[in-house]
């Protein structure tokens, strides 16, 4: 470990489902026999806003209860101590990083505690319900939604993490199916620049061969032993 400075790590849903909060794929992956990718996309807030902004007011809520774990905690605790580059970036929308935390932290896919608008593109914080026409505090159209980056968007911050990607020595994935692209890809751009690659997964990704190292388990488990592995040599 004592030649890598500079180190991305990609968490997704599987570092948050110890804390309470469903993954997208997989058991009870589905929310009201809807598939995520029909709900999160601009054509279904065009036609059923009342359905889309009641799945993220439901996951909002849903924060209230949540706690962040041992892997959010481990990944604050090597951000605060790591003395190299380091680039949390998140595909979660929940903000147990955060809450845990971690500073050196994106939201690639937005955030459920953030509301967009869709006429002027002002963000501001938000919290509680979000129900379709709330205006604007910036602009005044009734167009706010939830600050989520739907399916057929671009993520958020993409020419910051691909700097990182081309300059890590160590890129770690957790709890992400590896089914999403441009993260999914993430993976082979840091192998192609030269990084070390390691996947933490309760089960194989659907990228797990293109990763130099798989540890299987759930993130609670893996992740403090791999900060504590890293942090070793500091
Ligand atoms: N510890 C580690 N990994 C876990 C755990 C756990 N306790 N529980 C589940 N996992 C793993 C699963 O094995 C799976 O590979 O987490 C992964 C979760 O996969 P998805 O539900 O597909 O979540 P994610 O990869 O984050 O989804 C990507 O898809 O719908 C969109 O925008 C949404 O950001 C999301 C994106």
């Amino acid at each position: 470990m004592s030649d890598i400075r500079s180190i991305v790590v990609l968490t997704g849903a599987g570092i948050s489902a110890e804390s309470g909060i469903a993954t997208f794929r997989g058991p009870g992956g589905l929310w009201e026999g809807h598939r995520v990718e029909d709900v999160c996309t601009p054509e279904a807030l065009a036609h059923d806003p009342d359905l889309v902004h009641r799945f993220y007011d439901l996951r909002r809520a849903a924060l209230t209860i949540a706690q962040p774990n041992a892997a959010h905690r481990a990944l604050a605790r090597l951000d605060a101590a790591w003395p190299g580059e380091l680039l949390i970036v998140t595909q979660n929308v929940d903000d147990l990083h955060e809450r845990a935390g971690a500073k050196r932290l994106l939201h690639m896919h937005g955030e459920l505690r953030s509301a967009l608008c869709a006429r002027c593109g002002a963000r501001q914080s938000w919290q509680g319900d979000l129900p379709p026409g709330t205006a604007c505090p910036t602009c005044a159209a009734p167009a706010l939604r939830p600050d989520i980056v739907f399916f057929g968007e671009m993520p958020y911050d993409m020419d910051r993490i691909e700097t990182a990607l081309a300059s890590c020595d160590l890129f770690v994935s957790i709890g992400t199916s590896g089914a999403v692209y441009p993260a999914a890809g993430f993976v082979r751009t840091a192998r192609w620049n030269g990084a070390q690659t390691i996947e933490l997964n309760l089960d194989p990704s659907d990228g797990s061969i293109h990763f130099h190292e798989s540890r299987m388990g759930p993130a609670s488990t893996l992740v403090p032993e791999w900060v504590d592995s890293v942090l070793a040599d500091v």
